[in-house]
Order: C-alpha cells, then structure tokens, then sequence
C-alpha cells in the first residue's frame, strides 16, 4: 500500500473501533495517509483494507498496548522519526468507573496508564517532533467528566480534567511553533467503552447518548474552525465562554502574598 499525499499522515490512536475508527475514516476521506495504533492487530488490519480500497489512502497498521513502557516508547519514536506525521488523534482511553471509597489503587493503575500517562507522552513527542518539522496538530480526547465530577468516575474524571488542562497548556507553549492542540469533551457517546467497563449502553438515557459519527463530525468542525476546547453537545458555545470569563477573572488573585480576609489569619510577622 503506498500512495503519495501532500496532506500531513494522521496518527490515530485507539484506532481499532469507537471514536479513533471513525476519526481514522474521516481523515482517510479527506485525503490523509494514516498510521492506525490499538491492540487489537486483526481489528486494524481490517479497517486499514478498508480505507484504502475506499479512499485509495495508505494506511500503516501499529498494534501497541499503549500501556506498556516499550510499546509506547515505539510509537513516540515512531512519530519523532517519520516526518510525514503532522497530525495526532490521541484517542485510546478506558474508563473505570467504580466508586473510589472500596476500590484499590491498582483497581486504577491501567486507566492512569492509558489516560495520563500514554496521552502525555505521545503529546510531548509530537509536539516536539512537529515544532522541529514547522507545525502540526494534537488533538486530544478529554471528557465532559473532566469538568463535571458530580457526574461519575472520580478517578476517570480526573484523567481527564488532566488532558484538558494539559491540551490547554500545550496549545499555549505550541502555537508560537506551529503547534495547535485541540481538546475534546465528548459527552455519552454509542461506542463499545460501556461494555469494556462493565457499564451498559443500554441503559443510558438516549437522550444524554450521542451518535459516534455525529460526535466526531462536531469534534473535527470544531478542529477546522480552531477551536482549542470542544464540547459537541454544548448547545449555546456562550456558556462555555461564560465560565471562562469567569475564570479568567480569578487568575490575579490566584497567588498572593496574604491569605484571604474571610479565613481570619493575621499576615505572619516578618523576620527583624
Ligand atoms: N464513548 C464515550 O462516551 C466517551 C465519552 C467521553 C470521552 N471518551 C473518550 O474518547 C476516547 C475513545 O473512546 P471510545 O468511546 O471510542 O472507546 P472504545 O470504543 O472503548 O475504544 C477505545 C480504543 O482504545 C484502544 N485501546 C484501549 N486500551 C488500549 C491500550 N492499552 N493500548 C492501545 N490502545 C488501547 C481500543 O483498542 P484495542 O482494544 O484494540 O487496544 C480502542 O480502539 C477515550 O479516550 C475515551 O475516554 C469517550
């Protein structure tokens, strides 16, 4: 399979099904060459036949546990060292959802894995690798969860309140190298995550679960129109940009020199 494209090579990952299939199919509509990372070598194999019969793309197949330190240093080597990959889809993500209080750390250790780990790492190496190359594009698969804890999965939440203040941060630092990143905050979507962890689809209320095509059309209007943050449910992009404000408006008086009046204590006396 070998075809040219002047358009950058997207590498997916979590490319074997769910939301990275059908980001790995629209960007292969579009034109891109692309490298599918999961698993599941047989699920990519397919999917990669399928692109290129049908869109005539080269599509490379990477089978990698993503939490597995050799595995994952393979791919962060592999988008250092292949210099037509300008475009990450940092996708592959689980989801624990148990309660904290009764749980084990290690109940959680692969998710932090996947989630925070994996996701950082391949975030550094392409944004290293696309600010030497002159530009390129991150986007990163937070969640709704990640800004609303009240919902479920504290420890799932929290991994990706991580990505999203971290996609934030990095698209800070890239933009003055080309750098874009872009987060997005997928709420219920119909992908195979429920059953994978122990949830069921079926009993979700249908009109909280989002269509995994319709997700990801959002998510890439959003990337064409750069936007940093996306949430493709979010009907007025206002209440967004409100809470924003709002925290923008904290950032003076985030670190000051006194504890606030309301707590009472007397600024320290200083040393003579
Ligand atoms: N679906 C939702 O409701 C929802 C909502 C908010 C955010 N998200 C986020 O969106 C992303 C995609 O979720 P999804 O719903 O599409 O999930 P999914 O259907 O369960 O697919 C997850 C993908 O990640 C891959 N993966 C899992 N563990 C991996 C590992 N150790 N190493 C490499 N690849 C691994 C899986 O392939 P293999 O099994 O072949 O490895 C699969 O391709 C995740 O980051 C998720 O947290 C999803």
């Amino acid at each position: 399979m070998t075809t040219t494209s002047s358009k950058p090579t997207v590498l997916v990952t979590g490319a074997s099904t769910g939301i990275g299939a059908v980001y790995a199919e629209r960007f292969a509509r579009r034109g891109h060459n692309l490298v599918l990372v999961a698993r599941d070598f047989q699920r990519l194999e397919n999917l990669a036949n399928r692109l290129w019969e049908q869109y005539g793309v080269n599509v490379a197949v990477e089978a990698a546990d993503l939490t597995n330190r050799s595995e994952l240093e393979r791919i962060e080597q592999l988008i250092a060292s292949d210099k037509h990959i300008g475009v990450l889809v940092n996708n592959a993500g689980m989801a624990v959802s148990k309660p904290i209080i009764g749980s084990t750390p290690d109940d959680f250790q692969q998710m932090i894995d996947l989630n925070v780990t994996a996701a950082t790492r391949l975030g550094i190496a392409a944004a290293n690798a696309f600010a030497k190359r002159g530009g390129g594009a991150i986007i990163n698969l937070s969640s709704v969860l990640g800004i609303a804890h009240e919902i479920s999965g504290g420890v799932y939440g929290g991994s990706k309140a991580f990505v999203l203040n971290f996609s934030r941060a990095l698209h800070q630092e890239g933009v003055a190298h080309g750098v874009r990143v872009q987060a997005v905050l997928p709420g219920a979507t119909r992908t195979e995550i429920w059953d994978r962890s122990g949830g069921s689809v079926a009993a979700l209320d249908p009109a909280i679960l989002m269509d995994v095509h319709d997700l990801v059309d959002a998510a890439l209007a959003g990337f064409d129109a750069g936007e940093t943050v996306t949430i493709p449910s979010l009907p007025d992009v206002a209440d967004w940009q409100a809470l924003e404000s709002a925290r923008v408006k904290l950032l003076p008086n985030l670190s000051r020199n006194t504890p606030a009046a309301r707590y009472g204590v007397k600024a320290a006396e200083k040393a003579a």
